[in-house]
């Protein structure tokens, strides 16, 4: 995901020095040209061979190396990369650069770089509060320069609070949202809605399918790695929220409609992944809850229908895609749905498709417009989110 992208790892002294390792390993698995600089004081934590083994370029650790080449090298990686991390900072490199310091390799090439650059936190405490790093952070967030706030718990010094490094998994993530793709959904408004709903029969019951809200979730990625802004309405799934995403929590399907409706008007595209009940159970008292044990007992009322209602009220600059599970006749069926729900697109999967479906992590879906009904071969979830927009784009 991250071909021909130039990014550069700053490390700096601490222990989390080695989770940058890690960061190196995948970034290079996505094809990216990664190029590692160290602090003196970092490579008393981690050895610069261990980034050069994994990352296959040299690791630039000292402005005065004899060698003339890299003397020039560390200029022309600040103009050639596209992302700057530093990972982990220490108080004292954030205070390098929030003053313009350049007084080594890492913060002379920081300096130098022009392109966007993000600092990930790791320090104790106590110096992460200290009033004068918190005057740093606001400076460098100032002059554009990201400070991802870093987590609390358990630190290595035997502290307990804010400072900890982030997961590399957030990391990667907030590396994916800079540098994966070319922003093309930057401007835009996308909402999505992910998951299965539940719907009470009574406080202990609910009635709810087999949805995960995996392709919901990589939609919502991946818009938001294409740069839109990006709500997610989920009902209840066991990922965690997305990075970048405003995710809004839901249950039941009337829930999902009201936090939908809300904010639809000002979305231009719109993608509901939901598996949203059809029908929900009357609601029933809990003084009467022994009373509807038994399944003939529970009396349904129709949930709304939110595709249909966006579909019918869409302006006219406004994308509005469903999702249809068919068992049979898939493209007439979604065919169907797509006049019947006016809506602009219909992602069709069958259910009786190996690797489709529910709990998957692929998918086999045939995108259908009013132009065109095209199948795709067996995919991850996270391509067919990628698809979803291309496709979007180009009609
Ligand atoms: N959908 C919705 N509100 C509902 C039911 C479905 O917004 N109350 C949306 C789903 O999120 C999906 C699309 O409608 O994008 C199609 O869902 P599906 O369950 O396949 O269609 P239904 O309209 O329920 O038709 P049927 O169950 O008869 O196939």
């Amino acid at each position: 995901m991250l071909k021909n992208k130039c990014i550069v790892i700053g490390v700096t002294g601490s222990i989390a020095a080695y989770k940058a390792a890690d960061l190196s390993s995948w970034a290079k698995k996505q094809h990216a040209d990664v190029n590692v600089i160290m602090t003196e004081n970092a490579q008393y934590f981690i050895n610069p061979i261990t980034f050069e083994t994994l990352t296959g370029n040299k690791c630039l650790t000292d402005t005065f190396d004899r060698n003339f080449q890299y003397n020039v090298e560390h200029v022309e990686l600040a103009k050639r990369a596209d992302l700057f991390v530093v990972v982990p900072a220490s108080a004292d490199f954030i205070a390098k650069a929030a003053n313009g310091i350049a007084d080594d390799m890492l913060t002379t090439t920081f300096l130098a770089a022009t392109c966007k650059k993000l600092i990930f936190p790791a320090m104790n405490t106590r110096m992460y509060e200290n009033p004068i790093t918190q005057d740093n952070i606001a400076k460098l967030r100032h002059y554009g320069i990201e400070v991802v706030e870093p987590g609390a718990g358990y630190l290595a010094c035997g502290d307990t609070g804010k400072g900890k490094l982030l997961p590399v998994e957030d990391i990667e993530e907030h590396i994916l949202l800079n540098a994966a793709y070319d922003h093309d959904l930057a401007g835009k408004k996308v909402l999505i809605s992910a998951g299965p709903t539940q719907e009470d029969i009574d406080p202990v019951r609910f009635i709810t399918n087999h949805s995960t809200g995996r392709m919901g979730y990589a939609v919502a990625k991946n818009a938001a790695r294409r740069g839109a802004e990006v709500t997610l309405v989920s009902g209840p799934v066991s990922f965690p929220d997305p990075i970048g995403v405003k995710t809004i929590h839901v249950k039941s399907a009337q829930q999902m409609f009201d936090e939908i409706t809300a904010i639809s008007d000002e979305q231009d595209i719109i993608v509901m992944t939901a598996a949203v009940a059809d029908m929900r159970p009357e609601t029933v008292s809990s003084e009467k809850i022994h009373k509807v044990t038994m399944p003939d007992a529970i009396k349904l009322t129709t949930n709304p229908d939110i595709l249909s209602y966006l579909g019918a009220r869409k302006s006219e600059n406004q994308k509005v895609v469903g999702f249809s599970m068919e068992t049979e006749n898939l493209v007439e069926n979604s065919r169907l749905k797509l006049k019947k729900k006016h809506c602009d697109m219909i992602v069709a999967n069958c259910l009786r498709e190996a690797g489709a479906g529910f709990g998957t992590e692929t998918n086999v879906v045939t995108i259908i417009t009013d132009k065109k009904a095209e199948e795709l071969p067996i995919m991850s979830k996270d391509e067919v989110a990628e698809k979803i927009f291309d496709f979007l784009k180009a009609d």
